[in-house]
C-alpha cells in the first residue's frame, strides 16, 4: 500500500515535471492574460483529468470567474468566502481533503469532494487564484502544491 502510494506520487511528480516545459512553451512570447490562463487551465485538465480547473481574478472586493475547464461554476466569490476567498484572504495555498469539512465551502458542484487553491501573488498582492477540484477525497497533497505554485509563478500578470 505504502509502495503503491509512492508509485502514484512518483508518477504525479513526473507528470508535472514533463508538463512544466510545455506550459513554459505555451506562455512564451504571449502577453495576453486571458489566453495564457485559458491554455494553462486546458493543459492541466488535459494532463490530469481533474473535475474542474480554472482561475478566479481579483476584481475590487470580489473574485470573478476567469478561464476554466469543467462544469459551469459560481461567477463571483467574496473575500474570506469559501476555499477560494479564504486562500485570497490568507495569501496562501489551501489544500482541502474533504470539502464538506471546510466551513463555508462553496459547492459549485455537489460532485466536488476535495480541492486545492493556489494564489497568484505579485508585488505582495493576490491578483488571482488557481482552483482545482476533484471528485475524489484527499486528492491533493504537497506535491501538487509545490508544482502548482511553480506553474502559477510562470504566468505574467
Ligand atoms: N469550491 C470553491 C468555489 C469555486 S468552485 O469549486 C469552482 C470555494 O469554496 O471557494
Amino acid at each position: 500500500m505504502a509502495e503503491d502510494l509512492h508509485i502514484i506520487q512518483g508518477n504525479k511528480a513526473e507528470q508535472y515535471t514533463s508538463l512544466i516545459p510545455q506550459i513554459k512553451g505555451l506562455l512564451e512570447g504571449e502577453p495576453d492574460l486571458v489566453a495564457n490562463l485559458a491554455n494553462v487551465a486546458a493543459a492541466l485538465k488535459e494532463q490530469f483529468g481533474w473535475f474542474w480547473v480554472g482561475f478566479y481574478l481579483v476584481k475590487g472586493d470580489e473574485l470573478v470567474l476567469g478561464p476554466f475547464q469543467g462544469p459551469v461554476a459560481c461567477t463571483r466569490i467574496r473575500k474570506n468566502r469559501g476555499v477560494c476567498g479564504s486562500s485570497w484572504a490568507q495569501a496562501a495555498t489551501l489544500i482541502v481533503p474533504d470539502v464538506e469539512a471546510f466551513p463555508g465551502h462553496i459547492a459549485c458542484s455537489s460532485l466536488s469532494r476535495s480541492e486545492i487553491v493556489v494564489p497568484l501573488i505579485r508585488d505582495g498582492e493576490v491578483k488571482a487564484i488557481l482552483d482545482v477540484d476533484s471528485e475524489h477525497l484527499s486528492h491533493f497533497d504537497t506535491t501538487d502544491q509545490q508544482f502548482l505554485e511553480e506553474i502559477v509563478a510562470l504566468i505574467v500578470l
